[in-house]
């Protein structure tokens, strides 16, 4: 057991993930779902309640990217600037870094892909990479939301680095001001959630990403919800599609 990297992580943490690990045997389902949908549709505030429900493992590419960024490392010094800018991090690197989570034992449950794939090759390889093993992406859940509705939530999100927890300071408080629910830890605002960024993240979602949702509707697994409802409202859909055999 690698207790350097435990120690890293509140106790209030780790038991908060001791009891979901344990409460969600029951309805563990195995599948490996995709999440759709602009910077600032739900994905990650979504995700959450599907791996608190489903057993699943959580891969949030930009998470993962910005615990790179946080280490200090030159590799992580390229992404900073580059994610700061709204732009995309190369297919490749991108791939293999989703490879090697998937191999994790974390994701024998399943895996919520959400940020991944981002790109028409992305989830080409992502097929490949999944194929080798016998398994398949399930799902594709799109979640449609219109730009200016994105442009307020990204400007008053709070998050929570080290689990990626989002909150909004207006939608979705923290039960105490700039505190996170869970482990008290201070919650900071993403260098990339600055105007001017935004509105290119959108653009490269336009050009880049939306493509893949034609993707995955052409292989029969796409499945759209309104995300311009409240939280509680969208998250009753998402479940009834998850549960869908
Ligand atoms: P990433 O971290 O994936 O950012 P993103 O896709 O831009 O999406 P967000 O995390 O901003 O939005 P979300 O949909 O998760 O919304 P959330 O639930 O937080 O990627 C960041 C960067 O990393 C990229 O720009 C790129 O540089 C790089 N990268 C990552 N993956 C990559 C890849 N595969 N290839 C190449 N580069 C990659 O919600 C947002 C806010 O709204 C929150 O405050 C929340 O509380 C609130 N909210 C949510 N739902 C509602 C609702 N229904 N009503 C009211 N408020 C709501
Ligand atoms: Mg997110």
């Amino acid at each position: 057991m690698d207790t350097q990297a435990y120690s890293k992580i509140s106790n209030a943490a780790l038991i908060q993930e001791l009891y979901r690990r344990y409460r969600c045997q029951e309805e563990a389902l195995r599948k490996r779902i995709v999440l759709l949908g602009m910077p600032g549709a739900g994905k990650g505030t979504h995700s959450a309640k599907m791996l608190a429900r489903f057993c699943m493992c959580h891969l949030s590419t930009g998470d993962l990217l910005r615990e790179e960024v946080r280490s200090g490392s030159e590799f992580g010094k390229k992404l900073k600037g580059i994610m700061e800018r709204g732009e995309l991090i190369e297919d490749e690197v991108m791939c293999n870094l989703i490879k090697q989570q998937l191999a994790k034992p974390a994701c024998a449950n399943g895996a919520i892909l959400d940020g991944f794939p981002r790109t028409i090759p992305q989830a080409e390889k992502l097929d490949q990479i999944l194929k080798q093993s016998g398994q398949q992406i399930d799902q594709a859940i799109f979640m449609n939301v219109r730009e200016q509705v994105v442009v307020d939530r990204l400007g008053g999100r709070w998050t929570h680095l080290n689990s990626g927890r989002t909150y909004h300071y207006k939608f979705n408080p923290p039960k105490v001001h700039g505190v996170d629910d869970i482990t008290g830890e201070p919650l900071v605002q993403r260098e990339d959630d600055k105007e001017a960024t935004i509105r290119n993240r959108l653009n490269v979602y336009q050009s880049k990403t939306s493509p893949i949702i034609d993707y995955y509707r052409k292989k029969g697994i796409l499945f759209e919800v309104n995300a311009e409802r409240p939280v509680n409202d969208i998250w009753k859909d998402v479940k009834t599609i998850v549960k869908t055999k």
